[in-house]
């Protein structure tokens, strides 16, 4: 079976790249992320849809966390995860928090978000230096990562890697991952591609639509221009990476139009290949799924928001998005 990392050489190979892979998709991931630091906080809706199944989750694991415990935020952004359990009720137990990103960026802006924090020690790791920093910490009781794990190449050998960081007893939490459920469930996959035309139809009447299809109006970023254009600037290639294809070195493990045929990734994830790559010693305590309509804005809409309750009711286990909660049994 060809590999993700596989597909991808391929892939670069037939647009004349020829890079080591894992080290070309970090870059251009941490590139990507750079400059998407800076509009981060308010250009991901969908990110607010999660908050619910992590307040959830970090309710159902508090009873067996007692003492003061040590927490890891793994690919922590702008410190999204973090600031879930800092405002838990998990919040009087946190002792030392670990942020670690690969892009300096995100770090720098969570490191000021956390200054709201006066109580906690926190330490800020980022970059390929921070990750061997963070090799030598002693294990967490709280390890969590939320929208990470679609970003990297190897998700099998990180998970491996992450269960070495959960001490005997303590939590995974992977929040915000695509769940597989949703795109082999054809009832939503339906419903979101409704969705999708509605949405469509109505974007036509509105005057910034035609600001920006008549070039009257420029949108205020475009993340995969700007990728690109500092790839050329800086030789790793010569012409521009498809914007589909750039955006699926980025997020490798998100399908793209919602549908199963994908160049490579997981079609999401599943909860049971997971709990496998984590190992006998680890048991799944919980799971939430929400975006049973694959799209933040289906909420907004009150028809939608209707069928999208009724959908929700009807396939709990199947929303677009998936909270997975993992605990270390010895
Ligand atoms: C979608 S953002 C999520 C950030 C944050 N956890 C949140 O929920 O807001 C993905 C983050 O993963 C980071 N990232 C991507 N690849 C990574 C890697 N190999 N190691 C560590 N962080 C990585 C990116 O820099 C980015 O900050």
């Amino acid at each position: 079976m060809t590999t993700t990392p596989e597909k991808i050489k391929v892939s670069l190979n037939n647009q004349n790249i020829h890079a080591n892979v894992p080290e070309f998709v970090e870059v251009v991931s941490n590139i990507y992320h750079q400059y998407e630091a800076s509009v981060y906080d308010i250009s991901q809706i969908s990110l607010s849809n999660s908050v619910w199944s992590w307040q959830m989750a970090l309710k159902d694991i508090q009873p067996s966390l007692i003492k003061p415990i040590r927490v890891l935020d793994y690919g922590a952004g702008t410190g999204f995860a973090t600031l879930q359990v800092l405002q838990s009720p998990l919040r009087a137990l946190v002792k030392e928090v670990v942020c670690y990103d690969l892009s300096p960026a995100m770090i720098d802006i969570c490191r000021e978000k956390m200054k709201a924090f006066p109580h906690v020690a926190f330490t800020f790791l980022s970059d390929v230096t921070g990750r061997s920093k963070l090799a030598e910490e002693k294990p967490f009781d709280l390890v969590v990562t939320n929208a990470l794990l679609h970003h990297l190449l190897e998700v099998e050998s990180f998970v491996q890697h992450i269960r070495q960081w959960v001490a005997p007893s303590g939590y995974y939490i992977a929040g915000h991952e695509p769940n597989y459920n949703f795109y082999v469930n054809e009832k939503l996959v339906e419903a979101t591609r409704k969705f999708q035309q509605y949405k469509r139809l109505r974007q036509r009447l509105t005057w910034r639509y035609w600001m920006h299809k008549t070039g009257i109006q420029k949108s205020f970023h475009d993340l995969v221009t700007l990728t690109n254009q500092e790839l050329i600037k800086r030789k790793l290639i010569v012409s521009p990476i498809p914007r589909n294809y750039l955006h699926k070195l980025v997020d490798i493990h998100v399908p793209f139009g919602i549908s199963v045929n994908q160049p490579w990734g997981e079609i999401g994830f599943q909860d049971t290949k997971i709990l496998r790559w984590l190992g006998n010693d680890f048991e799944m305590t919980g799971m939430y799924t929400y975006s049973h309509i694959k799209d933040g804005l289906a909420d907004n809409d009150l028809f939608w928001r209707k069928r999208l309750q009724k959908l929700r009711k009807q396939y709990p286990h199947d929303g677009a998005d998936a909270l997975m909660i993992f605990k270390r049994k010895f």
